[in-house]
Order: structure tokens, then C-alpha cells, then sequence
């Protein structure tokens, strides 16, 4: 894909070949609603939501305002203590509010990474201040993506993800992605050494995987048979993408712990963080005791300010609400495409999709490129994850151009 501008070859790219050229790469220019425009004037449905994060759509001004205006009225400054800011107390109160705790903290930051290795280690931290040092083993499931800081990489099911760094992360124990009698047995093994399981609700990036039935509930019945604490990590599942504000919710699970970042702000600034729900932060809340772990950029308030005003479209356009619409009109065309025989079935929930086309997606992703739709390939699968504002006409462009890619 030839980019007309900007070919100076300086970038290092995220999950590319450090030697392809930068003229190579897709100059994106613009955005708006569920569609971005590269530097050529070629406009494409945004069937990622860019990476699985921008549910309100691109664009929006409401967001946009309540950024300039904090900045207008203070940039940026630390709530390490003694310090705080208006924005930070507000976005946590209302991500707690969405939660499925009644009561909790929100720790924030910048990254999902961020997040993962923060609710890791505060899994860890509560299970240190038990007294039960020995409890350091942190369950991880095949498929499970969590991020590439070293607890995040340690903790991916996605084994080529996790090679080439030297040594990871001690203690992490994997389990076989759907089966809960597997993880019943390293309990009953390891179980007065685990310390956490760490979950996404569906897993994403590992190619759309929803749970098998009941196996979350398992899962936390495990957690609770052995003191283990539960991590959800909701980086994709959070902020209506399933349904419901959050995917435990979903589900009907209670976790823990409960990791967010992505349509927390939908991306228009790096917002992320962990919900620690109410018992945890009160095993924490011992005079004199410091939680020694946070980031420069926790609580900016120019991110905070985008969460809230995302968090409000998110709300006043019923947009968890919206997202089980994209699923039943997703799977009108899925069905239609498998009476034909184009693709061999599909899995997913809400507006997070996985089409199995029975062959490497990888020409087929290029191919619907070329065509206008941004979809993502994950061995046999396309997934499509649009904004939560994706428009019915733009669900059927996605279907029709991935039957004309297959054919
Ligand atoms: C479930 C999950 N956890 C963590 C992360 C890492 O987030 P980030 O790329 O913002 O560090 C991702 C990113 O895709 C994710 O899907």
C-alpha cells in the first residue's frame, strides 16, 4: 500500500517488521464516524474500531471540547500524594458506578498493559499482606492476550507473543482455553500456591473466543475454594462492546479484579486502569501502609476528561444497548454466509465477531482492505469489531465485501 507523503523511514512500528519501508504502511489522514481516510482520499469502514477501541466513532466533538477545555484549564498534573484533580475523582466515580462492584477504588493509567501488570501485581501485593507469601502463581489461558509489558507478555496464552525476550515473569501456570476441569485440576495440584487467574471475559485479540458455558462461574468457584483472586480483563470487553457496560456483567461473573483501557476514552486520549473491588481495598486500607506502584500519567486529566465524556455518549445514546443490535444484524449476514457455504461458522457476542473462513485470513484481510472494510485476520478467522456507532448499511458493506474477498 503506497502512501503518496511521509516516506522518511524513522518510525519503529508495534507489531511489524522493523525493516518495512514506512512508504509501505497506510498513512492514515483522518477519521470520522466509523470510517478513516488514508493520504490517497481512500475512505475505509473501520471494522476494528482502529484496535478494538473506539466505540462513540471518530470525530466526536463532544470529546474533542472536553479535552481543549481541561487543558485550557489545567494541562496536566501528578495525583501521586498529597495530590488530586477534579477530573480523575469524577472518571472513577463513574467507572465504579458502571461496574458490577458497589463499592471499590479505581486505580488509573495509561495503557491496558499498564493496567494487566498493575492489577498482577496488586493480586500479588493482597496475597503478600495475607501472610501467604508462597501464593504467587498466576493462572493464564491459552488464547488470552493481556498486553506487552513483562507481567502482560508473561501472562499471554499466544506463545509466539511470549518468545525472544529472555526470561519472563516467574510463577505463571497455563490452562487449555475452554476447559474448566483442566484449571480444576492445577487447583487441586498447585492450589495453596495460586495466587490469581487472570481472564478476559471473551478473549479477543487471541482470535474472539467467548466463554463456554459456565466456565467463568467455574472459575470463580475455584478462585474462592482456594483464596485465589479473580482478574477480568475487561481492555476489550469493557464499555458496552459485549452488551453491557462491562463483560462480567454479561456473563453474570464477579470478579475481583477488573482491568480496563480502550473504550474507557475511546482512544481520543490513553486512559486505562483496574477496579479493585471493596473487601480487596479494604485488606489495603491498614494505616501507614503505601501502595507503592503507579504512573507519571496516572489521573491525567486531559484523559480523564475524555473518559468522562465518552463514558456520557456511551450512556445517552444507549450504546451497550446498541452493541446487541450490531451482533443480531452481524449474524443475519454470518447466517447467509454459511447457508452458502463462504464461510464454514462464526463465533462472538455483542459487536465483537469472529468469522471462521475454513483458510489464512491473511489474504483475505488485504484483500478487504484493497475493497474499503479494515477488518482484522487471526489465523483462519476475520474478526470484525466495529465502533459501537457503526451504521446497518456499514454491517452489510462488511458482509457483502467479505463474500467478494472469499470468492
Ligand atoms: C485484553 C487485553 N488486555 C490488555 C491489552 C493491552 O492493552 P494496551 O495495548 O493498551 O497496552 C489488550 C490490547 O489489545 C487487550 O486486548
Amino acid at each position: 500500500m503506497a502512501s503518496a507523503h511521509n516516506t522518511s523511514g524513522k518510525l519503529l512500528h508495534p507489531f511489524a517488521e522493523p525493516a518495512k519501508a514506512e512508504g509501505e504502511f497506510i498513512n492514515v489522514v483522518s477519521a470520522e464516524g466509523s470510517t478513516f481516510t488514508d493520504d490517497t482520499g481512500k475512505t475505509y469502514i473501520d471494522g476494528m474500531a482502529s484496535l478494538w477501541y473506539c466505540q462513540v466513532g471518530h470525530g466526536r466533538r463532544e470529546i474533542i471540547d472536553a479535552i481543549t477545555a481541561q487543558l485550557n484549564t489545567l494541562d496536566a498534573y501528578n495525583i501521586f500524594d498529597p495530590f488530586t484533580n477534579d477530573p480523575a475523582r469524577a472518571v472513577a466515580e463513574l467507572i465504579l458506578e458502571k461496574s458490577p462492584f458497589d463499592d471499590g477504588r479505581v486505580f488509573l493509567g495509561c495503557s491496558g498493559s499498564e493496567a494487566v501488570d498493575t492489577a498482577l501485581k496488586i493480586a500479588r501485593l493482597i496475597q503478600q499482606r495475607r501472610g501467604t507469601g508462597e501464593k504467587q502463581i498466576i493462572i493464564r489461558r491459552t488464547h488470552g492476550y493481556h498486553g506487552t509489558n513483562f507481567g502482560g507478555t508473561t501472562a499471554q496464552g499466544i506463545v509466539a507473543n511470549r518468545e525472544g525476550w529472555g526470561d519472563l515473569v516467574p510463577h505463571f501456570v497455563e490452562v487449555p482455553n475452554d476447559n474448566i476441569e483442566e484449571m480444576s485440576k492445577v487447583f487441586a495440584e498447585h492450589g495453596e500456591r495460586i495466587a490469581a487467574v487472570i481472564s478476559e471475559p471473551v478473549q479477543g485479540a487471541g482470535g474472539v473466543w467467548p466463554p463456554p458455558d459456565g466456565y467463568l462461574q467455574g472459575i470463580r468457584r475455584l478462585c474462592d475454594q482456594y483464596d485465589a483472586l479473580f482478574i477480568a480483563d475487561e481492555v476489550i470487553c469493557g464499555f458496552g462492546r459485549t452488551g453491557s457496560w462491562f463483560g462480567s456483567q454479561t456473563f453474570g461473573v464477579m470478579p475481583d479484579l477488573i482491568t480496563f483501557a480502550k473504550g474507557v476514552s475511546s482512544g481520543y486520549q490513553p486512559l486505562s486502569g483496574v477496579i479493585v473491588n471493596q473487601p480487596l481495598v479494604e485488606e489495603l486500607s491498614e494505616p501507614g501502609f503505601l501502595l507503592r506502584t503507579g504512573y507519571t500519567y496516572s489521573g491525567h486529566p486531559a484523559a480523564c476528561a475524555a473518559g468522562i465524556a465518552n463514558i456520557k455518549i456511551i450512556e445517552s445514546e444507549g450504546l451497550a444497548e446498541r452493541a446487541k443490535h450490531i451482533g443480531h444484524k452481524t449474524v443475519e449476514g454470518f447466517d447467509a454466509l454459511v447457508a452458502d457455504g463462504t464461510i464454514k461458522g462464526y463465533r462472538g457476542i455483542g459487536a465483537v465477531w469472529a468469522a471462521d473462513i475454513g483458510r489464512d485470513s491473511t489474504p483475505v484481510k488485504f484483500d478487504m482492505l484493497d475493497r474499503g472494510v479494515m477488518a482484522r485476520g487471526v489465523g483462519e478467522a476475520i474478526i470484525w469489531c466495529p465502533p459501537l456507532v457503526v451504521t446497518d448499511e456499514q454491517i452489510a458493506t462488511f458482509i457483502e465485501v467479505l463474500e467478494a474477498s472469499l470468492r
